[in-house]
């Protein structure tokens, strides 16, 4: 099966192959993840009631220019904004607003930064000072899905049991995995092959190699999995108007493991 190509012999689109990059790669790969993750660091301390999310987005924008990087977002198929800032109920691509945060909000701010021609992609839940119990145990277990996730990552393991983990975590706790939206091949380009479910069966998918670059990022709703976008075109959100959660790392497989590009 010719599934997998040398991503240095391959075009920067996406081709319906899965790139396998090299040494040299990674340490790119590295630098824009280590970028992308000191960015939600540093918007951190600003994540507060009273903020408008439109506010942090610009703060966002700003990092991004003085460290030499591309927000990918920004007019990304038309998306106005730097960084999507998805709140409560919101599932992702929410558009930063007007909207201004207040206490017992969680939140998912999911950044992609460009750098030197690399993205780094990853999003973080931030609370707004005290958050209901509920909110608390989401956010935590979502993390958990993403992280548990990824300590299976090793070339021989296919991407279906990426999904199968993620589910089997997020349903033990009684929580629902969306299933609309996936992680994605990444590289030097925003969104490539294949695409990384995070529901679905041991043993089926692709198997991973060596060399390839992808997101987790795993949604998990409160409630039920349906979904409903909203007439903006962008914001996604649980149809049954429950809390959803959000974590997403960029990794590279390693020879026996992974690297985690988006921590700093
Ligand atoms: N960063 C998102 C992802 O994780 C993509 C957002 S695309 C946008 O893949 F256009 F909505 F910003
Ligand atoms: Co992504
Ligand atoms: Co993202």
């Amino acid at each position: 099966m010719h599934s997998y190509i040398k991503a240095s012999l391959a075009p920067i689109k996406n081709i319906g192959l899965i790139k396998l990059y090299d040494q040299e790669s990674f340490k790119c790969m590295k630098k824009s993840g280590m970028l992308a993750a000191k960015c939600l660091d540093f918007i951190e301390p600003y994540v507060q009631e009273g903020n408008t999310t439109e506010y942090l987005d610009k703060l966002i924008y700003e990092f991004a220019l003085s460290n030499n990087c591309i927000p990918a977002t920004l007019y990304y198929r038309g998306y106005p904004a730097s960084s999507c800032i998805s709140l409560n109920n919101v599932i992702c691509h929410g558009i930063p607003g007007k909207k201004k945060l207040k206490e017992g909000d969680i939140l998912n701010i999911d950044v992609t930064l460009i750098y030197e021609g690399w993205y780094g992609d990853t999003s973080r839940m931030f609370k707004v000072g005290k958050v209901s119990r509920k909110a608390e145990i989401l956010v935590d277990i979502t993390k958990e899905c993403l992280m548990e996730a990824i300590k299976i990552l090793k070339p021989g393991i296919r991407t279906g049991d990426i999904g199968a983990r993620i589910q089997e975590i997020a349903e033990k706790n009684r929580f629902s995995v969306v299933e609309d939206l996936c992680g994605h091949g990444i590289g030097k380009i925003f969104h490539d092959h294949p695409n990384i479910l995070h529901f679905g069966k041991k043993g089926h998918g692709y198997e991973l190699k060596e060399g390839m670059i992808f997101t987790i990022e795993p949604m998990i709703n409160a409630g039920t999995k349906d979904i409903k976008l909203l007439s903006d075109g962008w914001t996604i959100v649980t149809r049954d108007k429950e809390l959803s959660a959000q974590f997403e790392h960029t990794v590279g497989i390693t020879k026996d493991g992974c690297d985690i590009f988006t921590i700093n």
